[in-house]
């Protein structure tokens, strides 16, 4: 009688992590430091520049949350308007009720002053540098964001980093924030990549999940020692700083067929 043949049957490849090729960055608190405008806010309304800076950023997110998913959209407002009216709300909820005229102070001159220092805000130190070693491995280089195209062409240029990005993508073009899908669909389309071979890489962790539950390779940038989201998905890799992007690429250009 004869034996069966026992040899196993190749397995098939344990799923193989597709090795990527291109590297996509938020813009807001990745590469420019969003919270640098609390010193500024700080001078301005003693005692209250850190909790404002936080509140403004919470807000700032929150109403984009709200023009995208009210009305399917049809609410939307360009990041910039956005921006400035989660400054006057943060005003008037944290500096209001210790002022004498209440919720309804005017702070005309500190608002233009704080949007003014929010349009030149500064790069994280590491930043430039990590764009040139992206550029010196061969690897396509963009923002994607929830800013609007000029914001993000003065903050480039502020940061001085003209030249280092193939691609700024705004959602703008879709009228949807992240984490709508049709905004993260922007990085495969500019590029002409899957998801699957794009680093996506975000300090805030709504955008890093947002950006994983799409299909993104993920690097959550954690400067603060912070928590990520308790959703049970989770960053593809965490590092503390932009640094860690190099780690998912070799040292020596990849050259593509
Ligand atoms: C950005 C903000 C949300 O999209 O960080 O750049």
């Amino acid at each position: 009688m004869k034996t069966k043949n026992h040899t196993p049957r190749q397995k098939p490849e344990a799923s193989v992590v597709d090795a990527p090729r291109a590297v996509l960055f938020d813009a807001y608190g990745t590469l420019f430091d969003v919270y640098s405008v609390g010193e500024l806010a700080e001078q301005l309304f003693p005692g209250h520049g850190q909790a404002l800076s936080v509140l403004w950023r919470d807000k700032q997110i929150e109403y984009t949350r709200l023009v995208t998913t009210c009305n399917n959209g049809a609410r939307y407002q360009p990041f910039w308007e956005l921006t400035r009216a989660a400054l006057i709300y943060a005003i008037k909820r944290i500096v209001g009720p210790t002022h004498p005229a209440g919720i309804n102070a005017i702070f005309d001159t500190e608002i233009d002053r704080l949007l003014n220092q929010y349009r030149h805000l500064s790069a994280f130190p590491e930043n430039r540098q990590v764009l040139i070693d992206l550029k010196a491995r061969g690897i396509v280089t963009g923002v994607l964001s929830n800013a609007e195209p000029t914001m993000l062409d003065m903050a480039v240029r502020s940061a001085g980093f003209e030249g280092l990005l193939d691609h700024v993508l705004s959602v703008d073009t879709v009228r949807k924030y992240k984490t709508h899908p049709d905004a993260y669909a922007l990085g495969e389309q500019a590029t002409g990549l899957p998801a699957s071979q794009i680093v996506f890489v975000s300090s805030n962790t709504w955008d890093s999940l947002g950006a994983t539950w799409y299909g993104y390779q993920t690097l959550w940038v954690n400067r603060y020692h912070l928590p990520f989201e308790e959703l049970g998905t989770y960053p593809t890799r965490t590092g503390s700083n932009l640094r860690d992007v190099l780690n998912f690429f070799p040292t020596t250009p990849l050259s593509f067929n």
